[in-house]
């Protein structure tokens, strides 16, 4: 695993840079952080939109920028990682790496790090077996520069031999031999220890009289295992949960509740968190004055009328700004049709930060199913994951959160 790793994946310009998406997905499957820096001939093959959405961070090209440089400078960004990576790593970035250039962002950030370096190598066979070439691979392999490939294979150029860029995977797990492996340490196994989370799980269920009342089909377990993923990343974590039949999750500190109300103020009993997100389907609408008794049938008389109020919103309120907001507050959008318009709308409205919306229409079996299909939706735009188990979908969210809460202050205010 890579978690907590901060990896400065440098793009250069050959045909595997679509690759490098990819691989920007694998490293953060594994729970790392990757920066980008592209390089000119990089954006003709792949945009800084592409990268900076896969790795919702900033990319960096422009050596001469001004706001880049007042906030985070060619040293700061190799300072700030545990790895510089360079894929695809083109003939003309290793020439220049071998010597020991500084004319553009990514081949001053190589030259003033300190850090190890990996490079995939990309090239058409002729340019990799030439003798230029080989003495630069020397060169480089002697500073301790580490190589991942090239393949051999088919190229591009229609051409056979050494020279393919190595595939995501292999480039990922190679980055995991060289700074994953502390699996037992305690920051990269638990990088949410020292954090407080929040969570609300379930339906809630708003009473009519003391033997009736309006509620949902929410099972809790997609709530129930974002608790337990937290926990299993370190954090402190209260539970807020409305009547479910899935176990408490282990280590979690669960309080049950009923209503509405109920569900608010457990929430602000909490004190304060770094993280709360709001899973649970919380009634709209609550009777506007339950019956103290039950309420009895009459023979001829007309069924009551039910009369509703709305309840306060959980999430809109942990969102309002103030010294209390925790850092990050995710929500949930139900939605049956327009899921990513509707949610982005959500994500405004209710003030938070981020929205996980899930398809529940029926046919998706989502509700008491034990798979999700999911957005995240971000302020850096939308991410589309794959139909997960709600576990998968639990740990994705706990590794994303630990990222997000991981960041420098002064990106995240940048954001
Ligand atoms: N939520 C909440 N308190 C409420 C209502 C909703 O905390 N009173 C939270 C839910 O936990 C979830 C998000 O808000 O995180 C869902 O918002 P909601 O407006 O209820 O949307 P949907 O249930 O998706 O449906 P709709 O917008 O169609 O009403």
């Amino acid at each position: 695993m890579l978690h907590g790793k901060r990896i400065l994946l440098i793009v250069a310009g050959g045909i595997a840079a679509f690759k490098s998406l990819e691989l920007i997905r694998r490293l953060r499957e594994r729970g790392a952080n990757v920066r980008c820096v592209l390089t000119d001939a990089g954006a003709k093959f792949v945009t800084p939109l592409s990268l900076q959405a896969l790795t919702e961070d900033k990319v960096y090209s422009d050596m001469f920028s001004l706001t880049d440089e007042s906030e985070m400078g060619h040293i700061q960004l190799s300072r700030d990682a545990d790895l510089l990576v360079v894929a695809p790593a083109t003939a003309n970035i290793l020439a220049r790496m071998a010597a020991g250039l500084a004319d553009d962002l990514a081949s001053t950030v190589l030259l003033a790090t300190d850090k190890r370096v990996l490079v995939a190598p990309a090239m058409n066979v002729r340019m990799w077996t030439h003798a230029a070439m080989v003495a630069n691979v020397e060169t480089l392999k002697k500073r301790g520069i580490t190589f991942i490939g090239p393949n051999d294979g088919a190229m591009a150029c229609n051409e056979h031999g050494p020279g393919r860029m190595s595939e995501p995977e292999e480039i990922a797990a190679a980055i995991e031999q060289m700074i994953g492996g502390e699996r037992t340490s305690a920051s990269a196994e638990k990088p949410l220890a020292g954090k407080r989370a929040l969570v609300t799980s379930g339906p809630t269920r708003e009473a009519l009289d003391p033997v009736r009342y309006i509620s949902n089909h929410s099972s809790g377990k997609q709530g129930h295992a974002i608790a337990a993923a937290l926990a299993q990343l370190g954090a402190e974590v209260t539970l807020v949960s409305g009547p479910v039949s899935v176990a408490d999750p282990r280590g979690v500190r669960v309080v049950k509740i009923d209503s509405a109300d109920q569900m608010l103020a457990a929430c602000l009993d909490a004190g304060r968190v770094d993280v709360a997100i709001c899973a649970a389907a919380v009634a709209d609408w609550k009777a506007a004055k339950p019956a103290a008794s039950k309420i009895k049938k009459k023979a001829g008389v007309a069924p009551p009328s039910l009369e509703l109020t709305a309840n306060p919103d959980i999430l809109a309120t942990l969102s309002k700004p103030g010294a209390r907001r925790p850092s990050l507050v995710v929500g949930f959008a139900a939605e049956t049709e327009n899921l990513v318009a509707n949610a982005i709308d959500k994500r405004t409205r209710k003030g938070c930060d981020w929205i996980v919306a899930n398809d529940v229409s029926a046919a998706t079996g989502t509700f008491g199913g034990e798979r999700n299909t999911v957005h995240l939706i971000t302020a850096q735009g939308v991410q589309e994951w794959p139909t997960l188990s709600k576990d998968e979908v639990a740990m994705r969210l706990a590794g994303a959160v630990a990222l997000q809460l991981g960041r420098p202050r002064s990106i995240k205010a940048a954001e």
